[in-house]
C-alpha cells in the first residue's frame, strides 16, 4: 500500500499484566495529533497547576472532552468547566478518540470509550512523580497514554509505591497502555532532558486518554 509516512512500522513490547508498549504506534498521525493539540490550547491553554500540597507542577496540562482533571491547594478532581475560562473543555478532536480507541483495541481493550484527554506538555527539567492514576470512577477502563516529540523516561513500578521501577524510553509515537491487573500501578517521568525535535521543538508532549464517568 502507498504510503505518506516512511517511518518504521510499529511493533509490541509487554510491559506487565495487562500493559503493553505500543511502539510508534501515533508516529504516522503525529502531525494532525499535534495539530489537534494546538486547537485545544487556543480554547484552553496549558497551565501549570498547584498541588494540594502547595507546589506548582512543573508540567503545564490542559484537557479536551467531556471531564478534565484539575488540581489545586482543595485537591485533585475531573471537572466539566475549565477553572481558567469558566466553559466546559474543548470536545476531543476525533483524531485524538480514534487513536485512543485503536490503540486500546489492539493492547485487548477493545471497549474503551474515553471521557477525558489529560495533555501534559514538558519542558527540560519538568517530570511528573511517582503517582498512581485514581481519580477516575471506571477503573475497569486502561489508561492510553501518548508520547509526542522529545523522548523521556517513563517509570512503570507496581501496585505499592515502593515496589522496584523499571524504566523505558518513550519516543515520539510511543504509546503505552496499562489497565486490568495494572491499572493502579504507580508510574511517572523522570526529568525531561534538554534537546530538540522536529516535531516539537523543545519540548514533549504527552496525552493520557482516561474513561472517569462509569460507562452504561
Ligand atoms: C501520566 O502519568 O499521567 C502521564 C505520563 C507521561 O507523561 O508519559
Ligand atoms: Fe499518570
Amino acid at each position: 500500500m502507498l504510503s505518506l509516512f516512511d517511518g518504521e512500522a510499529p511493533w509490541q513490547e509487554p510491559l506487565g499484566p495487562g500493559a503493553m508498549i505500543l511502539r510508534r504506534f501515533a508516529s504516522a498521525q503525529a502531525q494532525s495529533l499535534l495539530q489537534a493539540i494546538e486547537q485545544v490550547a487556543t480554547d484552553s491553554p496549558f497551565r501549570q497547576m498547584v498541588t494540594p500540597g502547595g507546589y506548582r507542577m512543573s508540567v503545564a496540562m490542559t484537557s479536551c472532552g467531556p471531564l478534565g482533571w484539575v488540581s489545586s491547594p482543595q485537591g485533585y478532581r475531573y471537572a466539566e468547566c475549565d477553572p481558567l475560562n469558566h466553559r466546559p473543555w474543548p470536545a476531543m478532536p476525533e483524531a485524538l478518540r480514534r487513536l485512543a480507541e485503536t490503540a486500546a483495541f489492539d493492547a485487548g481493550y477493545p471497549e474503551f470509550r474515553p471521557d477525558a484527554c489529560l495533555i501534559n506538555r514538558y519542558a527540560p527539567g519538568a517530570k511528573l512523580s511517582l503517582h498512581q492514576d485514581k481519580d477516575e470512577r471506571d477503573l475497569s477502563a486502561p489508561i492510553v497514554s501518548v508520547s509526542l516529540g522529545l523522548p523521556a523516561i517513563f517509570q512503570f513500578g507496581g501496585a505499592k509505591r515502593h515496589d522496584p521501577l523499571r524504566r523505558f524510553l518513550l519516543e515520539h509515537g510511543d504509546v503505552v497502555v496499562w489497565g486490568g491487573p495494572s491499572r493502579l500501578w504507580y508510574h511517572g517521568i523522570q526529568p525531561l532532558k534538554p534537546g530538540h525535535h522536529p516535531a516539537t521543538g523543545e519540548c514533549r508532549y504527552n496525552l493520557t486518554f482516561r474513561r472517569v464517568a462509569q460507562s452504561e
